[in-house]
């Protein structure tokens, strides 16, 4: 094999799949994965990563982040943001539109585009809002290029109004003609805001009292309705931050009927529970909450049956005295975690609660998937990008709250021993991390070109558009 245009070639690794782990020297043109040969085939070029003892993946994608720009830059920028991702071994990821101003207009959408395209280490795509006032203009901003859309079934950071269900039926025959995916915070306002209210009347400021706010029973509601607006319409749908076991039943059925619906969880929901929200207290105050032990070991086995298809993060930053009160009704909700996903996922791979090819499919397969930009992402094949992660799985480190690249050092992994490191981090080609340094430029980062099937709307003829138009007798 010639090579003449081959600028890098990451050697002597082991490259990992879904379904396959191999030994293979991936060579990179530019921006493109151009060749994944047996060792040893290829020779020298101008640049070379020695993988030796590593293995090659392809970069996370990461469905859920908030990097807080427009409005919130104090708490992350795009730039941070993104740079925390690269560290992490994320070399995509889906930003939230509970910005200021939100991510419902054309105009917001321009700010935070330029925002991204002038800052960003990693490929990004940017989330619409789909929220009451904004249903004329879905169609304006998926031609302005949003990658998806967010509906806030449930209050949370930003205090964003959930559309009514009128709103939110109409919103997704939209989307459904055009084949977008929207995401839902599946949470039930109604019943939150009324017990918070009576607990805050009753005094209750304890972190607990957040748990008892949002019961598992808000997420089996607003699942069901998601899914029942997602089944009637044929909009695809994604469920955010799975966190209990409890509507699990609901996805698995609508899977079975072929309902295009994929699902999210996160770290924080597999590994942690109420006994570490009395120790964090604030800190690890989050929508949705962790749940009692027993939960986690529900969505781990959800992940292996395929209930749940995939591995974000939900990043969502905030500065320390926003997480510090004593009264967790005063505490922001969220907290970062872009860059420890990958370390602590691929800690557990080490602990054997899933293969590194589950987490591969977990954490770059399917997301790639869902967001119709599989091949070009999500795997390690000639043609593909080069978004590719280096990483040790025999060396490990303690998570430091001031190490991180976010501005948020409000980490509620701090003090987590890892047994895995992200070496390198390229994206597109680049090398933006360096033996776990960052060397990337900011701005190299691209809106991440999508193809989602072909739409496959259901009720037409009973949808808004088409009975408006009906005729009158
Ligand atoms: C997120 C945030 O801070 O933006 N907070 C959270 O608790 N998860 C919003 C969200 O995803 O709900
Ligand atoms: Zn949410």
């Amino acid at each position: 094999m010639s090579n003449n245009n081959i600028n890098l070639i990451i050697r002597g690794g082991k490259v990992v799949s879904p379904s396959s782990t191999i030994e293979a020297d991936v060579a990179i043109s530019d921006e493109k994965i151009v060749a994944v040969v047996s060792p040893g085939v290829l020779p020298k070029a101008e640049r070379e990563i020695d993988a030796a003892g590593h293995y090659v993946l392809p970069g996370a994608i990461d469905s859920h982040v908030h990097f807080r720009e427009p409005g919130y830059a104090y708490k992350e920028d795009w730039g941070t943001g993104t740079a925390a991702a690269a560290c992490g071994g994320t070399t995509s990821v889906f930003e939230m539109p509970n910005t200021n101003p939100p991510t419902g207009t054309l105009e917001a959408l321009k700010l935070k585009q330029d925002c991204a395209a002038a800052q960003a280490y990693v490929d990004y795509g940017i989330y619409g809002l789909l929220d009451e006032d904004n249903i004329d203009v879905l169609e304006d901003l998926i031609g302005a290029g949003v990658s998806g859309f967010k509906c806030f079934m449930g209050n949370t950071f930003g205090d964003l109004p959930a559309p009514s269900d009128g709103a939110m039926l109409e919103g997704f025959e939209i989307l459904a003609r055009h084949g977008y995916r929207c995401t839902v915070h599946a949470e039930n306002p109604s019943i939150m805001a009324r017990r918070q209210e009576r607990m805050v009347q009753a005094g209750r400021t304890d972190p607990l009292a957040h748990l008892a706010a949002r019961p598992e029973v808000c997420a089996v509601e607003a699942v069901g309705r998601a899914v029942a607006f997602a089944e009637w319409t044929g909009a695809r749908l994604h469920i955010a931050h799975k966190s209990s076991k409890d509507a699990l039943y609901i996805l698995k059925d609508a899977k079975a009927r072929g309902v295009d619906v994929t699902v999210e969880t996160c770290p924080h929901y597999l590994l942690m529970s109420t006994d570490d929200m009395t120790t964090l207290g604030g800190a690890l105050r989050v929508n949705p909450p962790v749940r009692e032990p027993g939960h986690a070991e529900a969505l781990w086995e959800a992940l292996h049956e395929g209930t749940i298809d995939m591995i974000a993060t939900d990043h969502a930053p905030h500065q320390p005295d926003e997480k510090s009160s004593k009264n967790i009704w005063e505490c922001d909700c969220g907290f970062p975690g872009v860059e420890t996903q990958m370390p602590i996922m691929l800690t557990q791979v080490n602990a054997g609660r899933m293969t590194l090819n589950q987490y591969v499919k977990w954490s770059a397969h399917a997301p790639a998937h869902a967001w119709g930009c599989y091949p070009n992402k999500g795997v390690i094949q000639a043609g593909s990008d080069a978004d590719i992660v280096v990483v040790s799985l025999d060396k490990g480190y303690i998570i430091d709250r001031e190490n991180l690249h976010s501005k948020s050092k409000m980490t509620v992994w701090h003090g987590f021993e890892t047994t895995a490191t992200v070496a390198w981090t390229l994206v597109r080609g680049r090398t933006v991390v360096e033996n776990s340094v960052l060397i990337g430029e900011s701005g190299w980062g691209k809106k991440i070109e999508q193809k989602m099937p072909e739409p496959a709307p259901q009720n037409i003829e009973k949808s808004m558009d088409a009975i408006v138009k009906a005729p009158r007798f």
